[in-house]
C-alpha cells in the first residue's frame, strides 16, 4: 500500500495537465483501478485483517481523490496566471495620439462677434445666399441702371428659356437680410445676419467668397451716436482692447448719410496692431437706414429710424489673429487649418473669454 501512495502522489505531482490527471484517477481510483482491486482482495482475508486494511485502503482513495482535487485546482490557477499574464492591459498608459479637428477661424471669429452684439441685444437673423435681384438691389434703393450691379461683379444664376421666376443672384452682401427681417418682424428691430456673400473678384485680399456681418438697429429714436457707440464697444470687446472709431462720409445706396468707418490701427514691421498708434484701418460701412429701404421693409419710415451696418468677417479674423493672406482661408489646406485652427471645445464666450 506505501508503493501504491507513493507511485500515485507523485505522478499526480508530476502531472502537467488535466487529461493525464484524469488517466491518473482511472488508473488509480477508476472502477478497475489499482485501488479498487486492493478492494477487492479484502473478501478473501479474514475478519481480523480485513479491520485493519478496510480502514487503510479507504484513506488511501481519500488521500489520492485530495491530492487530485488539490492538483486539479493547482493546475487551474496556473492557467488562469497564464492567461492573465498574456493578457495583461496597463490601463495607465497614455492613450494613442488622435487626430482632432479645428474650428476654422471664420468660424470662429463668427462666434466672438455674435456672442458681443448678442449681448448688446442683437439676435442672429439669417437669409438665403441665392437671392433674388430685387431683395439683392432693388428693395435697398440700387436700381437697374445703377452701377454697383456691376461694380459689384455679380454672379447672376442662369436661366433657362421659359423661366418666369424673378432673376436670381448669389447675394453680394448681407444687407438682403436687412429687408427679410423687417418684413418678418416689423419694427422695433435688432437684428445681427452673419453669413457667406459672393463676388467675383480674385487676388490676394479678395475671394469670390466671403463672409461678413450685417447689423440692423430700428426703433423710434435711433441715431448715429447710438450707431458709434455700438461699433466702438464692439470693437474693444472683439478685439480685447480700447479701439478709438474714425467715421468718414461716404455714399451706400441703402442709408443715408453713410459713413465708412476706420478703426485706430499701428503698422510696424510689416504687422498692423489694432488699437494703438495713428494709422486707421477701413472695416465696414454703415449708415442710417434709407427711408425707401425702410419702405420696401414694410416699415413706415415717419413713424421709425434705424442704423445698419455692415462688416467684413475674414477681414476682422485677419486683423485679430495675424493672418495674412485672404485666399488661404479657403484652401482647405489642413496645415494651414491645424495652424490658425482653434480648438472645437473652447466656444468663445463672454464670461469665458473672447481672445485665444
Ligand atoms: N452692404 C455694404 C457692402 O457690402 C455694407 C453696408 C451695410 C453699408 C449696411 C451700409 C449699411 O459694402
Amino acid at each position: 500500500m506505501d508503493d501504491l501512495r507513493e507511485k500515485y502522489l507523485n505522478a499526480i505531482a508530476g502531472a502537467g495537465d488535466e487529461a493525464s490527471l484524469e488517466e491518473l484517477r482511472v488508473a488509480a481510483v477508476g472502477k478497475k483501478g489499482e485501488v479498487a482491486l486492493q478492494m477487492r482482495e479484502l473478501g478473501k482475508m479474514s475478519p481480523e485483517e480485513r479491520q485493519v486494511m478496510g480502514p487503510k485502503l479507504n484513506a488511501l482513495k481519500d488521500e489520492i481523490n485530495a491530492a487530485l482535487a488539490a492538483k486539479k485546482s493547482a493546475l487551474e490557477d496556473a492557467a488562469l496566471d497564464e492567461r492573465l499574464k498574456a493578457e495583461w492591459l496597463d490601463v495607465t498608459l497614455p492613450p494613442r495620439p488622435s487626430q482632432q479637428g479645428t474650428i476654422h477661424p471664420v468660424s470662429q471669429v463668427t462666434e466672438e462677434v455674435t456672442a458681443i452684439l448678442a449681448d448688446m441685444g442683437f439676435s442672429v437673423a439669417e437669409g438665403p445666399q441665392i437671392e433674388t435681384d430685387w431683395y439683392n438691389f432693388d428693395a435697398l434703393n440700387i436700381p437697374g441702371h445703377h452701377p454697383a450691379r456691376t461694380e459689384m461683379d455679380t454672379f447672376y444664376m442662369h436661366r433657362l428659356e421659359g423661366d418666369n421666376r424673378p432673376p436670381h443672384v448669389l447675394r453680394t452682401h448681407t444687407s438682403p437680410v436687412q429687408i427679410r427681417s423687417m418684413q418678418k418682424q416689423g419694427a422695433p428691430i435688432r437684428v445681427i445676419a452673419p453669413g457667406r456673400v459672393y463676388r467675383a473678384d480674385y487676388d490676394q485680399t479678395h475671394t469670390p467668397m466671403f463672409h461678413q456681418v450685417e447689423g440692423l438697429a430700428i426703433d423710434k429714436d435711433i441715431s448715429m451716436a447710438n450707431l458709434k457707440w455700438v461699433l466702438e464697444e464692439f470693437f474693444s470687446a472683439f478685439f480685447g482692447t480700447k479701439v478709438k472709431t474714425r467715421f468718414r462720409a461716404s455714399h451706400f445706396p441703402f442709408t443715408e448719410p453713410s459713413a465708412e468707418v476706420d478703426i485706430q490701427c499701428s503698422w510696424e514691421g510689416g504687422t498692423v496692431k489694432v488699437g494703438e498708434g495713428d494709422g486707421w484701418l477701413e472695416v465696414l460701412g454703415s449708415g442710417m437706414v434709407h427711408p425707401k429701404v425702410l419702405e420696401a421693409g414694410g416699415i413706415d419710415p415717419d413713424e421709425w429710424q434705424g442704423f445698419a451696418f455692415g462688416m467684413g468677417i475674414d477681414r476682422m479674423a485677419m486683423l485679430k489673429y495675424g493672418i495674412p493672406d485672404l485666399r488661404a482661408f479657403f484652401d482647405s489646406d489642413l496645415r494651414w487649418l491645424r495652424h490658425y485652427g482653434f480648438a472645437a471645445l473652447d466656444v468663445p464666450t463672454l464670461h469665458g473669454g473672447l481672445n485665444r
